[in-house]
């Protein structure tokens, strides 16, 4: 079956009920270590790809806890914060590793419950209403990533989830915003360099990576391209302003408009607002047509889709003003046949009014640089 994985992106901010104390047994916290700014050098966490018929979902591990427990997670830059299932979310989770608190001698429970509501799920399925969330419970324990170890770091049990999220075979997912604000901002603060760079790579080529606190320049050849986040210092978002879209060398007034585009790292496809997706639509085929199965899928007959040129390119302005395009080649157009339509692939554009978002699509054919000291993003062909 080709329906895909994928799609974090943190939507509403979290709100707190009065939580209950636990049963469970909290463990003192270990007493804070002297901290001195110390240079961290980068490491790389490879990461596989979790293959739905089309690459579009990267997953790397992580470990929570003393001794260490090793969780997968998404490494999703629109998100923040770091959330794990644990044991206390039984039922829901029973398809996930479950982090146990009660195994760890640095956890240390909060008193604090929330739901995060995700604007895009599991799979290139249109969350609809709040259909994608998880109830989270707060804790501080130690979290290590490709040997690189914070103490007593903030995280969120996840103790309940909705059902997209049941068939994930990751645990988690670990927030990386242009603000780094989770793990990744402690890490830095313990001296490790503020930037990451992603080299996210068909499941055929494999060697799929996310590089902590540097730039592997071993995967790719050309110049990276940097462009400034427009707001810096302010936006949690990753995005870049872009002018304008082709579609196969076209463009149209609508398409030639400054618009906002939020790079995802845990979103599948593309999210643009509905006349956009189907102005793009337009100039690939008159056969791509909303799907009636889920609002916001568009969909065309799976046979005719080899023949159709569908190079979408999106420009952007480099610091030093001059322009670039990342191109979403013909390939990414369809991301699989409609479950129980099997006949009708789904195209790779949802539209999803207020949102321009770019995922896997668009990330997988570039090395992607995401620098928060400079608040800036870089791109190079690979
Ligand atoms: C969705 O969740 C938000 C909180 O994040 C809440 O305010 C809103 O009422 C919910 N909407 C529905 C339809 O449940
Ligand atoms: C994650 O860890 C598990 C258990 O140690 C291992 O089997 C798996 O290959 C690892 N996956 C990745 C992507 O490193
Ligand atoms: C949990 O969140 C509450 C409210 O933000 C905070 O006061 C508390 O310190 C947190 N607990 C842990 C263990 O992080
Ligand atoms: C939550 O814990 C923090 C300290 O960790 C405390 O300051 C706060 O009062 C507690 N809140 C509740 C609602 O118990
Ligand atoms: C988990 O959430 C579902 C709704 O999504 C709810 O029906 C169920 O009772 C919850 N389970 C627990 C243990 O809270
Ligand atoms: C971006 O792509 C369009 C359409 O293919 C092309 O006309 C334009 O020259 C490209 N811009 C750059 C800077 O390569
Ligand atoms: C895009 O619009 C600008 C004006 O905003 C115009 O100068 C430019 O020629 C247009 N480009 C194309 C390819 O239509
Ligand atoms: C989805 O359905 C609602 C009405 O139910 C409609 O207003 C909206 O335009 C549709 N499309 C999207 C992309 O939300």
């Amino acid at each position: 079956m080709l329906r895909l994985l994928g799609l974090f992106f943190f939507l509403a901010s979290t709100y707190a009920t009065q939580a209950t104390p636990r049963a469970i047994q909290v463990q003192s916290r270990s007493a804070p270590s002297v901290t001195r700014r110390r240079a961290l050098k980068p490491v790389t966490v490879p990461l596989d790809d979790y293959f739905l018929g089309t690459d579009l979902q990267w997953i790397g591990n992580i470990s929570v806890g003393t001794p260490p427990q090793t969780m997968l997670v998404v490494f999703d830059t629109g998100s923040s914060t770091l959330e794990v299932a644990s044991t206390q979310c039984a039922e829901a989770c029973s398809n996930q590793i479950q982090f146990d608190p009660t195994q760890s001698s640095t956890f240390a429970e909060g008193n604090f419950t929330g739901v995060l509501v995700f604007d895009t799920g599991v799979g290139v399925v249109p969350v609809i209403g709040n259909n994608t969330q998880m109830t989270l419970h707060n804790a501080t324990d130690t979290v290590s990533i490709g040997g690189l170890t914070i103490e007593s770091t903030e995280l969120f049990l996840i103790i309940n989830q909705t059902e997209p999220f049941f068939a994930d075979p990751f645990s988690g997912i670990m927030g990386m915003d242009a603000q780094a604000d989770g793990v990744f901002g402690a890490l830095i603060d313990q001296g490790l360099p503020s930037l990451f760079g992603f080299f996210l790579t068909p499941q055929a080529e494999g060697n799929a990576e996310l590089t902590i606190g540097g730039i592997d320049d071993t995967k790719f050849d050309g110049p990276l391209m940097f462009a400034s986040l427009p707001a810096p210092g302010e936006q949690v978002d990753w995005s870049l302003i872009s002018p304008q879209v082709f579609v196969n060398g076209q463009t149209t007034s609508l398409l030639n408009a400054t618009r906002e585009v939020i790079f995802d790292s845990g979103t599948s496809n593309v999210l643009f607002p509905t006349d956009l997706t189907e102005a793009i639509y337009a100039l690939i085929s008159p056969d791509i047509v909303p799907h009636a199965s889920e609002n916001g899928t568009y969909g065309i007959a799976c046979d005719l889709i080899p023949t159709l040129p569908a190079e979408i390119a999106i420009q952007f302005t480099a610091q030093d003003g001059s322009a670039f395009n990342l191109t979403i080649p013909s390939i990414e157009l369809s991301v699989g046949p409609f479950e129980g339509d099997p006949e009708t692939c789904q195209t790779l554009i949802n539209a999803f009014d207020g949102l321009n978002l770019l995922g896997a699509s668009v990330l997988k054919h570039y090395y992607s640089v995401w620098d928060v000291g400079g608040q800036r993003m870089g791109f190079a062909a690979v």
